[in-house]
């Protein structure tokens, strides 16, 4: 009951429901040759497989003269509906003008770097990446295990670019699972496109054959962003105004006018002195648009210690969302919020990396099968 399967026509953890926690790795390959690249796909999808099902990747014990295959430290413990979803970077096809793979008739349109963002505060060792791979499950453990061994079967072939841990509510904490409340205390994720909607996926989520190179047709394009949240910042700013910031009530989640988390806001709907009561520059109300662009949403909060020697957090949101076409999704959402979100005063993008994740696999297929 603990296991999502790892093969099927998509890879899972996309439109899978999301998990108490994620470990998400960004890594560059050092192998030159698309062998070794092919072999890594080869390695990664046995691997992926088994931890899903909560088995080891190789024996836990050795002779005692060589180090065990499996690194133990999920020994026992449940699969906790672990899904690992693969994807491939930009850089991947195309680094510096080289052609790295003999990939590069193969890159789609859509893959190349996302644009600067007004207001970004990009770093690059939170940016970027060959490949990439996400890890969520029910357990912290579970998932720091996936990433590791995936990482440590690498070895030779990609290495470690960045990596981000995330975590939210626990099904523990919060039996009938409810929307997650983000670090700002609001719920998060309450207008999402229904993901058992097959019909919604197929329009907002999934690559189809013909949007461009065949080989990702059943993937998904991954926007992931690290984005800094001034809690300290937030916690001295007085109710009204964190409400007018998302347009919503912190308490339910309900659109401001309206009761309840999910009835419909009402865009149109002015105060006595004709302002909107969803503010022009609430995160919700730019976010939204005229409603065409979609975007699956499936982030996680961060808190990673102190923010150097500030004596401030360095905590936010690892902001992923999945879909079809970035350039009609992500890319126009995030150019309205950067010019005009008044959420812009309380956050700070600090890294971005845009991925394609690959279709699913059949048992004795590989994941990247399709592309090489
Ligand atoms: C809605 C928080 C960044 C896109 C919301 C809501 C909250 C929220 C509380 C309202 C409840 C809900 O529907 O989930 C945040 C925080 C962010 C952030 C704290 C940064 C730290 C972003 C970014 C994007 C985005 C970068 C995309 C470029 C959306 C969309 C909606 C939404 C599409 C739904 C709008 C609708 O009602 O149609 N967000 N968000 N958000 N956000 Fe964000």
């Amino acid at each position: 009951d603990n296991i999502i399967p790892f093969y099927g026509k998509h890879q899972s953890g996309i439109t899978t429901k999301p998990q108490d926690h994620i470990y998400f790795a960004a890594l560059d390959v050092t192998a030159t040759d698309k062998t070794a690249l092919i072999q890594l796909f080869k390695d990664w999808t046995k691997a992926a497989a088994l931890m899903t099902e909560g088995k080891p990747v190789g024996e836990l014990s050795s002779n005692g003269l060589l180090p065990p295959k499996d690194t133990g430290e999920a020994a026992g413990l449940s699969p906790s509906q672990l899904t690992i979803t693969f994807g491939v970077g930009p850089s991947l096809f195309v680094k510096d003008g080289v052609d790295r793979f003999g990939l590069k008739g193969k890159q789609p349109k859509e893959l190349v770097d996302l644009p600067k963002f007004p207001l970004d505060a990009l770093q690059e060792e939170w940016s970027g990446g060959d490949l990439c791979i996400q890890a969520c499950a029910d357990d912290p453990q579970v998932v720091f295990h996936a990433v590791r061994n995936l990482i440590r079967i690498a070895r030779g072939k990609a290495i470690l670019r960045w990596a981000q841990p995330g975590f939210q509510r626990t099904k523990q904490a919060d039996p009938k699972e409810r929307t997650p409340r983000n670090l700002f205390g609001f719920k998060d994720g309450t207008v999402n496109p229904d993901v058992n909607n097959e019909k919604v996926m197929n329009e907002q989520v999934w690559v189809q054959p013909g949007d461009g190179p065949n080989w990702l047709a059943g993937g998904s394009y991954l926007v992931v962003r690290r984005i800094q949240m001034f809690i300290e910042v937030w916690d001295r700013t007085h109710l009204q105004e964190q409400e007018n910031t998302f347009g919503r009530y912190r308490d339910n989640g309900a659109p401001l006018g309206q009761k309840n988390e999910f009835d419909s806001p009402d865009f149109s709907q002015k105060n006595k002195n004709g302002e909107y009561v969803i503010p022009a520059d609430s995160h919700m109300r730019v976010a939204h648009g005229d409603g065409t662009q979609q975007i699956l949403r499936r982030g996680y909060s961060y808190s990673n210690g102190m923010d150097g020697k500030t004596g401030n957090f360095d905590a936010g949101l690892l902001f992923i969302c999945f879909q079809r076409k970035p350039s009609n999704q992500f890319i126009p959402i995030q150019q309205r919020l950067a010019k005009m979100d008044k959420l812009n005063e309380y956050i700070s993008h600090r890294g971005s990396a845009i991925f394609a994740c690959l279709p699913g696999t059949k048992p004795g297929g590989f994941i990247g099968e399709t592309l090489f």
